[in-house]
């Protein structure tokens, strides 16, 4: 991995392949690893770009809390930094998800097209959100651990849990790798984060939304009305997975980006491809 300081801070990121750049993103509490199956196919024709996000992996910790805008504000100094001139297509699952739709918000310029994988457009009740700071205090008295115990059965569906027991051993060395304090900045970021469901009809760059079958965080039912919501987007449904559907059924959603990466190429900025 290389490192990059940008907005006071210093971020690493794996880069692999050339092409046009797509920006992988990854989810809470997790770092860039998670698209290990993603990175491996897509560097072949494209130019892979994986960052761990500040306060996860090998990037620098911020404490008190970082927004999902401060996350797209370090995406889009990161991107600079790396000297990428043309638009990304960028690829973020549920927590960055919510960091791409603040990228699209301040940076449309500089993207080429969004792939949101089981993610959500609406804020937090105001009891998740009292949830997410109670468990940002807990991180830090008591470590990682807790949070991998009250997330990872949400995670995962039970058939998954049960086949893939790497994906799970492998989430949970991601979540409990990580420094509490980053945990809990981002913790209190998700949940102060806006409601952007009355901005998703203005998107014009090409969107794609992925949600796995059996995603309980973010169901499909609420991701199709995302993709309905936005002018022009595509759907895909990737059966049998959960939440972590680009860990849980790699070979699928590579096909589903890479199809989705095909029409970008053809059509440019277009959207209804
Ligand atoms: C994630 O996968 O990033 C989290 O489930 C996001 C969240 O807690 O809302």
């Amino acid at each position: 991995m290389t490192s990059y300081t940008v907005n006071g801070t210093q971020l690493a990121v794996l880069e692999r392949g050339r092409g046009l750049p797509v920006l992988l993103v990854h989810g809470f509490p997790l770092n860039h690893t998670m698209w290990d199956e993603q990175i491996e196919v897509l560097s072949s024709d494209y130019r892979v770009i994986a960052p761990d996000l500040r306060g996860f992996g090998r990037s620098g910790v911020t404490p008190g809390k970082v927004t999902m805008e401060q996350f797209a504000d370090d995406l889009a100094a990161l991107v600079d930094a790396m000297g990428v001139g043309e638009p990304v297509v960028y690829c973020g699952l549920s927590m960055g998800g919510y960091i791409g739709w603040q990228f699209w918000r301040k940076y449309a310029a500089r993207l080429k097209a969004l792939i949101v994988c089981d993610s959500r457009a609406v804020a937090d009740t105001p009891e998740a959100a009292a949830n997410r700071l109670v468990l940002a205090d807990r991180v830090l008295g008591e470590g990682p651990g807790v949070v991998a115990e009250s997330m990872m059965p949400r995670l995962l569906p039970a058939s998954t849990a049960q086949s893939r027991p790497d994906v799970a051993q492998a989430i949970g060395r991601m979540m409990t790798g990580n420094d509490p304090q980053g945990i809990a900045a981002a913790s209190r970021g998700m949940a102060e984060r806006p409601d952007v469901t009355a901005l998703l009809p203005r998107i014009r760059c090409p969107v794609l939304v992925l949600v796995g079958e059996l995603d309980v965080i973010s169901p499909p039912a609420e991701m199709r009305s995302i993709a309905a919501a936005i002018p022009g987007s595509r759907c895909v449904e990737i059966p049998g997975s959960g939440h972590m559907s680009p860990m849980e059924k790699p070979a699928q959603v590579n096909a589903a980006i890479l199809e989705f990466l095909a029409g970008v190429r053809r059509s440019g900025t277009a959207t209804g491809f």
